[in-house]
């Protein structure tokens, strides 16, 4: 079957793949898009979820990860190098592990969630934190890398942007269609970026009627793309998006634009209200970035700006384990320890 067979060897028709291409793979992609029975009722939606967290590394990252590296590898590259919320530094750091390549990521002190610490410190990376934010990271790292013989590896690399978007092409294949609209976090905008690229190339060669509106989702306080300008100091508690000068804006811009989409901001009560609703209403647990899009498209909802049973796709980016933090510091739950026998567990849970 071709279905674990990584992205590369699975799309190499669709990307910059050649003879010298090495089949690099962790068994990326192909991640389930689930339909939410209970969510899709209680909202009037035909709701779905890309449930990207399960890729190998627990993040939508791998998909362009992959193909950036096996690109690196094909050049004769030996070292690459990225600024990170997390995720693509836990992603680097595996596939340049997996390709014997040296790996260097540069991330803001204190503001990475820890599963992804343990991840790149796990996969050997060389790891580099800096007294600054994500922006200033990847302003560096540009920087380095072009007077450096190192690939940068973020998503300014294009062979980033051409394996991510072969989600696009597994939503289209599994609905038989393009959604109505595709409801996605929005940071340093690579991935709507590559996922808009995607329908269009799907569209081109008629595997979909219509393409889908891009609805890309920030975080109040990391909202550059809805303010019109740069944030100097953006904060959320969704890590991940913790962004404020997003390097590929203008993908982003024309995405929404052309699919007559929008972009709007959640605030980080609506973005943990949706995190929990998620995994309480479908026992999908994702990290707080990814519950941005389902905290929009249930605000735009609650506004009346979406219709009636309007197939939506949500992009849940990454998975839950990453960020336990959050959950604990968050979500109450029952943490007094009682004695260990029946009558103090029965008491316990009668009460
Ligand atoms: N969701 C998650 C979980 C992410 O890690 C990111 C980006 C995004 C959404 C936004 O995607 O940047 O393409 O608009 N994380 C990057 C990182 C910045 O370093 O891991 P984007």
């Amino acid at each position: 079957s071709t279905d674990r067979m990584g992205i590369i060897a699975r799309y190499r028709e669709y990307l910059p793949v050649t003879d010298k291409t090495p089949l690099l793979t962790l068994h990326e992609g192909n991640t389930p898009l689930i339909y939410a029975e209970n969510l899709s009722k209680q909202l009037g939606l035909q709701l779905y979820f890309k449930y990207e967290g399960l890729n190998p590394t627990g993040s939508f990252k791998d998909r362009g990860m992959v193909m950036a590296v096996a690109k690196a590898v094909e050049e004769g590259n030996t070292t690459i190098m990225c600024a990170s919320t997390g995720n693509t530094s836990a992603s680097a750091a595996a596939y340049a592990a997996r390709a014997g390549l040296d790996c260097i990521v540069l991330i803001p002190s204190g503001k990475i969630a820890l599963g992804k610490l343990a991840q790149a410190i796990a996969y050997g990376a060389k790891i580099v934190s800096i007294d600054g934010n994500f922006d200033q990271a990847l302003s560096i790292a540009r920087d380095i890398t072009a007077h450096e013989p190192i690939t940068l590896v973020n998503s300014v690399n294009p062979y980033r942007i051409e394996g991510q978007k072969t989600s696009s092409f597994e939503i289209c294949d599994t609905l038989g269609k393009a959604p109505d609209i595709l409801a996605i976090p929005v940071g340093n905008a690579g991935n709507i970026t590559a996922y808009w690229k995607g329908f269009k190339e799907y569209k081109a060669i008629d595997k979909i009627g219509q393409l889908p509106r891009m609805y890309g989702f920030q975080a109040a306080g990391a909202a550059p793309l809805v303010h019109g300008e740069p944030v100097l100091q953006p904060e959320t508690v969704a890590t991940a998006i913790r962004i404020g000068n997003p390097a590929s804006k203008e993908g982003a811009l024309n995405a929404i634009k052309e699919s007559y989409g929008l972009i709007e901001s959640v605030t980080d009560e609506e973005i943990l209200a949706a995190q929990k609703l998620l995994a309480q209403s479908e026992g999908i647990f994702c990290e707080p970035a990814s519950a941005a899009s389902l905290a929009g498209v249930i605000k735009l909802r609650q506004a009346n700006q979406i219709q009636d049973e309007t197939t939506i796709v949500c992009v849940l980016t990454g998975n839950g384990l990453k960020d336990p933090d959050i959950v604990i510091n968050t979500m109450s739950f029952e943490s007094q320890t009682i004695p260990a026998t029946y009558d103090a567990v029965l008491s316990l849970i009668k009460k």
